[in-house]
């Protein structure tokens, strides 16, 4: 199955002098339907590919050589750049200290056993095996219940263009996520600001991961278990090896292609809370294909980096802000599941379950 590729530039070319209370009747030129469909593919694949002019394959390749780069340099300076007493919030988690939801949440394990065999998960034995780097994008309130711990952001020696290469990728990515979240809140009938008023001044945050395929490169590895993110939506670029497997709503596993120029978005638990359910928390699993080690083999061929890079950034809805679900979905008959509290409450009762308590960050 391919998922379908939403352009947004038909929407990014309409006047944005609304106050952001416009519902979908009042686009024109088939937007509303546009938004309708992002919506709907957002609820039945927990997953959307965009194309978003403003961000090119030139950006995501600029992004992704620096990050091969720091991946490929030895381990000994990489952990330089760690910061465990921080809880990993700020710089590099090195490979083995992440861990996958599914490796600790019983009930997600029975779901698991309980699933048809060809829709089954590669179940993880231990810790993810790929090292993160965080990077907090987008401003921070001056004043929030929930203070992330107060710790400079962290810049590897060696790497001028550090700041100015995250800062602007993280920048594009809440663009595009800011865009996508604006037409998926007119394509589920709520004003179109219903989201993105909850996400100014989120904790988002950029994470790419790098995963060593010359030493984890063959097929069955797993470098992210199974799993939902617990955030709002998740963006990425396309990554240089796939390996990404979706569940669709409908329980049927699909392996992600994405196309060269499209970013891959998905579904978190927090667009699961703010519509009762309406639209789940996509899971996923990152592992090595027989379309990886094809790809491996292509880039040993041309002397390119076996390092596999993913441009992940999280956005998150506000700390300080309400989740509870929106609008017509407050009557839903599932509401009831999706209590009101913090989002900042949310997350550290999330992050407790994985063990991972006071970092902003999932599996
Ligand atoms: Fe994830």
């Amino acid at each position: 199955m391919e998922l379908p590729v939403i352009d947004l530039a038909p929407y990014l070319s309409i006047d944005g002098g609304d106050d952001g209370s416009m519902v979908g009747s009042e686009l024109g030129g088939g937007l509303s339907e546009l938004c309708r469909e992002v919506s709907q593919i957002l609820k039945e694949t927990g997953a959307l590919l965009v194309k978003d002019p403003r961000c090119t394959v030139e950006d995501n390749d600029r992004f992704i050589d620096m990050m091969e780069k720091y991946f490929e340099s030895p381990s000994e300076f990489k952990r330089l750049q760690e910061r465990p007493n921080l809880h990993y919030q700020v710089g590099v988690t090195p490979e083995g200290v992440e861990v996958p939801r599914s490796l600790v949440d019983d009930e997600m394990q029975a779901k698991l056993n309980a699933m048809p065999k060809e829709s089954q998960p590669s179940l993880p034995k231990g810790p993810d095996c790929k090292w993160r780097y965080m990077w907090r994008a987008g401003p921070r309130p001056s004043k929030t219940r929930f203070q992330e711990l107060n710790s400079e952001p962290v810049i590897p020696e060696g790497f001028p263009e550090w700041k100015e290469t995250m800062d602007s990728w993280g920048y594009k990515m809440i663009s595009a996520v800011e865009v996508v979240a604006e037409m998926a809140a007119i394509g589920f009938g709520l004003p179109k600001d219903a989201f993105t008023s909850l996400m100014k001044q989120g904790p988002h945050l950029l994470a790419p991961t790098g995963s060593d395929l010359s030493r984890y490169g063959q097929e069955g590895i797993v470098f992210a278990g199974y799993h939902y993110d617990l955030n709002f939506l998740t963006i990425h670029g396309r990554s240089r090896f796939p390996g990404l497997n979706i569940w669709l709503s409908n329980g049927q596993k699909v392996e992600v292609k994405v196309p060269v120029g499209c970013l891959l978005i998905q579904a978190g638990k927090q667009i699961e809370w703010l519509t009762a359910g309406e639209c789940q928390a996509g899971m996923h699993e990152v592992i090595v294909t027989n379309r990886t080690t094809e790809a491996i083999k292509l880039a040993s061929a041309q002397n390119r980096s076996l390092w596999r890079v993913s441009s992940t950034l999280f956005a998150h809805i506000a700390s300080d802000a309400t989740l509870k679900p929106l609008g017509h979905f407050a009557e839903s008959p599932l509401a009831g599941k999706y209590p009101s509290m913090c989002a900042g409450e949310f997350v550290e009762q999330e992050l407790a379950v994985i063990n991972l308590k006071g970092n902003k960050e999932e599996p």
